[in-house]
């Protein structure tokens, strides 16, 4: 029975995960792992985490259960975030999930169940937006966008949008496209709106990186635009990156119905599906983003602090960019620089991104994408000689 388990798809952000720990060199850097660094290289705990964990442990009276939908003041806090202005809406529902990814995997399953049996995925994206496709049974397709210029993404995406079916549904980054780090300019943005709309495809907003960006009204644009066009929507929420809150697994799906009368359907099927495949949310990281949420001066801080990792991986996107033209490298850094979150691609081969892994022991994520905030001024310089070694160079 068991012998006849088929061997699962690697993940290749895990393998490389693995090998950076097992990696004895003193010298091996990472930018490969997907979390926000900070100047001496840590990945620190928010103050504000830790103010709303002090208080949720004097706080707390009960450990018991809560339900498949989670912490519902939660819910509609983080709702909040995005659920305002001219994309008002009252016509959602919505559940606590276990991070962004939990939310992804629920609004996959719900696009599933209503019928729809093709996903169109970006390319490059999140590798596993195409996993989760795969566990859901849907059919993959794929859209390109570009990872190495700032802009002109539009045309390709509606190219290869053409052969989208109404019904189909539709990955979407909300903000910080992992792993290009370019984002939709905002002409583009309405053109490829425009087109979800007026073709009938059902958008699932991945909204992983709020406030990563350029602030957390700035970074909603897209999912604002998109609440403000179509009538259906999904939206996946993450905490872990905004509120450092990774392990908790913080996160939350909203399913925007067009009809407030189908509203309490999507809110079972929710519920329904959580209950399934987990029974419930981990309760603490929802409590404490929800403590956070709620109090203004906690929520103060934590925009301050928020506004400050932003800042650090701003600086740091100038400093790769200053230290490769200075190593000699040919290459037009502007996407780098005018990039939006913790990521970038290079254009490397995977002979050269195994290269730098197994020669020097400097760790790229797939696709040789860099995590920009893990970059410390004391690893710089490396850095930037050894990506000289292998990008299109003066010196060649
Ligand atoms: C695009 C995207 N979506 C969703 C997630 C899920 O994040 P988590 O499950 O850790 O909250 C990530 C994490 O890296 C991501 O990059």
């Amino acid at each position: 029975m068991l012998g006849h388990l088929p061997i699962p798809p690697i993940d290749p952000i895990m393998t490389i995960n693995a090998a950076f720990r097992e990696d004895k060199s003193a010298n091996k850097i990472d930018l490969g792992i997907g979390v926000f660094k900070d100047a001496s290289g840590e990945t620190p705990i928010y103050r504000a985490v830790k103010a709303a964990e002090t208080w949720l442990v004097q706080d707390q009276k009960t450990k018991t259960y809560v339900s498949p939908a989670g912490d519902l003041t939660f819910v509609q806090r983080a709702g909040d975030l995005i659920f305002t202005g001219k994309t008002l809406r009252q016509d959602y529902a919505g559940v606590q999930t276990a991070g962004g990814t939990g939310a992804v995997r629920l609004a996959v399953e719900v696009a599933a169940r209503s019928e729809c049996e093709t996903v169109w995925i970006p390319n490059p994206t999140w590798g596993n937006h195409k996993s989760i496709a795969r566990i859901a049974n849907m059919n993959m397709r794929f859209y390109r966008h570009h990872a190495f210029q700032l802009t002109g993404s539009a045309e390709m995406v509606l190219e290869d949008l053409a052969e989208a079916k109404p019904g189909d549904a539709i990955i979407l980054h909300g903000c910080c496209q992992n792993p290009t780090g370019v984002d939709y300019s905002e002409s583009e943005r309405a053109m490829i709106v425009e087109f979800v709309r007026e073709r009938g495809l059902l958008p699932i907003v991945d909204l992983a990186y709020l406030g990563f960006g350029k602030g957390l009204e700035e970074d909603k644009a897209l999912t604002t635009d998109i609440l403000a066009s179509c009538p259906e929507v999904l939206i996946a929420m993450s905490f872990s990156k905004n509120m450092g809150l990774y392990r908790d697994r913080v996160g939350a799906c909203f399913v925007v119905t067009g009809e407030p009368k189908t509203v309490g359907v999507a809110q079972s099927t929710l519920a329904s599906l959580a209950r399934s495949m987990y029974s419930m949310p981990p309760d603490h990281g929802a409590a404490v983003a929800s403590h956070i949420l709620g109090d203004e001066a906690l929520r103060a801080d934590w925009l301050s602090e928020l506004s400050g990792q932003r800042g650090h991986i701003l600086e740091n996107r100038q400093k790769l960019c200053r230290a490769l033209a200075e190593a000699g490298v040919e290459l037009d850094t502007g996407y780098i620089s005018g990039g939006a979150g913790m990521f970038c691609l290079l254009p490397l081969s995977e002979e050269a991104i195994a290269g730098l892994r197994e020669n020097e022991s400097l760790y790229l994520g797939p696709a040789a994408r860099v995590n920009l905030a893990a970059i410390r001024d004391v690893t710089l310089p490396r850095v930037a000689e050894l990506l000289a070694s292998v990008l299109p160079s003066s010196a060649v």
